[in-house]
């Protein structure tokens, strides 16, 4: 059986990065999975934030994955805390993680940056809170951006370790789905930077929530150079600002890269730019619409949540208690 597991953090605003990295992707595979789309609000305390702010961010993240295309009675939609075998199997892979295997881990370099000693135990043991996540499911096929290849590499390494310890084919090794044309989607100030929901600047990511006016003026402000687009994918590829534009272009129209160089090779940045910012307001405008209407609703979000977790623990329980077993605690 394939089954698909993944997820997104409560934290700031969803961007492009996730819908084009993400979700779109999950909606695609949908028919053909069975599927479980998380919230990852555990996830989110490893930076502090607000509790008012991640109830916010929780919901706003439920009501993308629904507006998106996610059907919450088709697939699982639920947060994370709600299902307490996450943590608990959290510790019990963690005592068989290497710390060697987390020092690898160029994420918690990055974001722990200059005050690692300061950094929280939380944010270094993420990954391994990951890894349960995913393999507390048995899911088989992790479909996310290209940024946390790493993460879900590890999963597979610590299932790997599991088996191997206990001397069973207990978890399947889990496999990276990376997807589309627009798998690492980059900052539109700056085409050596990953969109992030923690860049400061408002003009370097669309926000699933946009509307069609903050959309066209951040596409025209995008940066790029003063060349007419090239001809060629490899005279595209030496120019990363042009190249991120005419990938998220070509995911958003669901055409290859070559396909949607080949409408504007030889065009001005003007008129590309026009095009871009066309499909970006006919794809994200519907999402962001629906996003509110559902957000004016908390109710019925909390219910899709909670209808959610109940199908989760159903699947994630039995497999936590048959850990229980072959580790030798005593259980419930
Ligand atoms: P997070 O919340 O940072 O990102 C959610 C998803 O969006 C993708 N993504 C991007 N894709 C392309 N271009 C970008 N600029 C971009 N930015 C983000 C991410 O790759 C991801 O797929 N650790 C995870 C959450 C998580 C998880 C899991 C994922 C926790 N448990 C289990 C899969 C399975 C994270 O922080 O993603």
């Amino acid at each position: 059986m394939n089954r698909i597991f993944s997820g997104i953090q409560p934290t700031g605003n969803l961007h492009l990065g996730n819908y084009l990295g993400a979700i779109r992707n999950w909606v695609a595979l949908q028919p053909e999975y069975e599927c479980i789309f998380c919230v990852v609000d555990l996830h989110a305390l490893t930076q502090s934030v607000d509790p008012a702010e991640l109830r916010a961010t929780t919901r706003e993240v439920t009501a993308a994955y629904i507006a998106a295309g996610i059907d919450p009675e088709r697939s699982i939609i639920f947060n994370q805390s709600m299902v307490t075998a996450h943590s608990e199997l959290a510790w019990i892979l963690s005592c068989l993680t290497p710390l060697g295997w987390l020092n690898r881990m160029t994420q918690f370099k990055e974001k722990a940056g200059k005050q690692r000693e300061m950094a929280g135990l939380g944010l270094y043991a993420y990954p391994v809170l990951m890894a349960a996540d995913i393999i507390g499911y048995k899911a088989t096929h992790v479909p996310v951006g290209e940024d946390q290849k790493q993460h879900v590499e590890l999963a597979r390494d610590i299932a790997g370790a599991f088996n191997r310890r206990y001397e069973r084919d207990f978890f399947p090794l889990p496999e990276p789905l990376i997807l589309g044309e627009a798998t690492r989607v980059m900052s539109l100030r700056d085409g050596t930077k990953k969109m992030s929901k923690s860049d400061s600047s408002d003009y370097s990511r669309l926000n699933m929530t946009d509307d069609a006016d903050a959309v066209a003026l951040k596409v025209r402000r995008a940066k790029t150079d003063p060349e007419p687009l090239p001809e060629t994918l490899e005279a595209l590829e030496a120019r990363p600002e042009a190249d991120n534009l005419v990938g998220i272009y070509a995911a958003l129209s669901d055409v290859s890269r070559e396909q949607a160089l080949r409408r504007f090779a030889g065009k001005n940045f003007s008129t590309f730019k026009e095009a871009l910012s066309e499909v970006a307001v006919s794809v994200l405008g519907p999402i962001g619409k629906e996003m509110r209407r559902l957000m004016a609703d908390p109710g019925h979000i909390d219910a899709v949540l909670r209808h959610g977790a109940e199908r989760a623990a159903a699947i994630a329980i039995p497999i936590l208690r048959e850990v229980q077993d072959i580790t030798g605690l005593l259980r419930p």
